[in-house]
């Protein structure tokens, strides 16, 4: 995906050649390209040398490729570096956070950072943003965020609710059935959240779509669970659908899926003319590291500049999505080189991409 808007580039920082990156982001529409392209090259440079040291599991190559399940790596290497990633869009690329690039980073970021416990900055975005992604992939991924949430998700609710079904032996009309339909629920409601929301967006276009849970729907265990006429939203299962903004808001099934659609993701025009939290304000990704975000460029007069009404001052991650966890420690850390971003926590103390260090709180 995005593959003609791929930026291939090579820096010369430090007065080394360092790795070939990979962007998401086409630089040349940010508020600050060279600002951005710079802090991308050296968040993605981190990134390897991060990995290099902390990590045996996993793999981190790029933005699009960087994972390991084992938490001490992630907590040293993988989240750290998603965080860069995304200061660099904060920083630089504050007008075009509800562009599909930013949307994806930040989606990236809850995937790939094991113990990510908090919706990133600007995702969803509000309704009416300009210069959205056509398709609210944003929201997709966060209502499917939510309904998984470990604990209070209705996945949860549902199992749970037919648990004790079971336990008092009133299941109807079995509990093995019961606890399927559970599942398929799940796999109906993220489904068709993306299919109400993006009715002709191409489903290959989006990297996550297999989390959905598409292949699941459209077997047979769930064709034969669900039955003729599925109800999600009855008791004991309970699942509600969130209104996308295309009109069909129902919970298909196999039989009722619309077909695939067939349009790439691409941008609406236009971009925010100011940081709509703020030049500087303080986000996290999981509990324990606070990220001061900090634009030095705070207006942007491009085609389509918009100011949203209702600009505040102060951003705090508090998607219903992700949880209540908060960081409160405030940032501590030396700015390192070039960077504006200062990461408490995590600290970036370094001149040099090859010399980071890293202090824990
Ligand atoms: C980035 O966008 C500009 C302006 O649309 C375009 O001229 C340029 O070719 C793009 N660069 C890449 C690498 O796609
Ligand atoms: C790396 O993965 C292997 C195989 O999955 C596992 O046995 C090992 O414990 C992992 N190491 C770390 C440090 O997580
Ligand atoms: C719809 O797209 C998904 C993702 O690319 C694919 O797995 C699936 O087979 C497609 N369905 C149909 C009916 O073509
Ligand atoms: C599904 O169940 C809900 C709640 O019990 C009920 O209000 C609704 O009418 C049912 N829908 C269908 C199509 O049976
Ligand atoms: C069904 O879900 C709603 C909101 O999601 C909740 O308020 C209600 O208590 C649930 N009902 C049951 C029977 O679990
Ligand atoms: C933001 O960056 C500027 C320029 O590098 C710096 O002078 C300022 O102290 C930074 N502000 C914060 C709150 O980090």
């Amino acid at each position: 995906m995005f593959k003609n808007i791929l930026l291939y580039a090579f820096v010369l920082q430090f007065g080394l050649k360092v790795v070939v990156s990979a962007s998401l982001f086409n630089s040349s529409v940010c508020v600050d390209p060279p600002g951005f392209d710079s802090c991308w090259n050296t968040a993605t440079a981190d990134a390897i040398s991060l990995f290099k040291d902390h990590c045996t599991n996993g793999t981190c190559t790029d933005v699009d490729d960087c994972f390991s399940p084992d938490e001490t790596c992630a907590k040293a290497a993988t989240c750290v570096a998603y965080a860069e990633w995304i200061s660099c869009a904060l920083d630089h690329c504050w007008n075009r956070v509800y562009n599909c690039e930013y949307q994806h980073l930040a989606i990236r970021a809850m995937r790939n950072c094991p113990i990510a416990d908090q919706l990133p900055p600007h995702i969803p975005p509000p309704a009416g943003a300009p210069g959205t992604c056509s398709c609210g992939i944003g929201f997709v991924f966060a209502e499917h965020l939510k309904m998984n949430k470990p604990g209070v998700g209705e996945v949860f609710q549902c199992t749970n609710t037919v648990d004790s079904l079971q336990a008092a032996g009133t299941c109807e009309p079995n509990c093995a059935n019961e606890e399927k339909i559970c599942q398929c629920c799940a796999d109906s409601s993220a489904t068709s959240t993306f299919f109400n929301t993006c009715p002709t967006t191409d489903p290959g276009d989006i990297f996550f779509f297999a989390d959905l849970g598409y292949d699941h729907l459209v077997s047979s265990e769930c064709s034969s669970s669900l039955g003729a006429s599925p109800n999600c939203t009855a008791k004991p299962y309970n699942f509600t659908l969130s209104p996308g903004p295309a009109s069909n808001n129902q919970f298909f099934d196999a039989a009722t899926l619309p077909k695939n659609g067939t349009d790439p993701l691409t941008n609406n025009p236009g971009g925010l003319a100011t940081p709509v939290s703020g030049a500087v304000f303080t986000w996290s990704l999981y509990e324990g590291a606070v990220v001061t975000a900090n634009a030095t460029i705070t207006t942007w007069t491009g085609a389509g500049a918009t100011t949203l009404p209702g600009n505040t001052g102060t951003v705090t991650s508090t998607s219903a999505a992700t949880g209540t966890t908060s960081a409160s420690s405030s940032s501590t850390a030396k700015s390192g080189g070039q960077r504006n971003t200062q990461i408490s926590g995590l600290a970036f103390a370094g001149s040099s991409v090859l010399a980071l260090a890293l202090y824990f709180v």
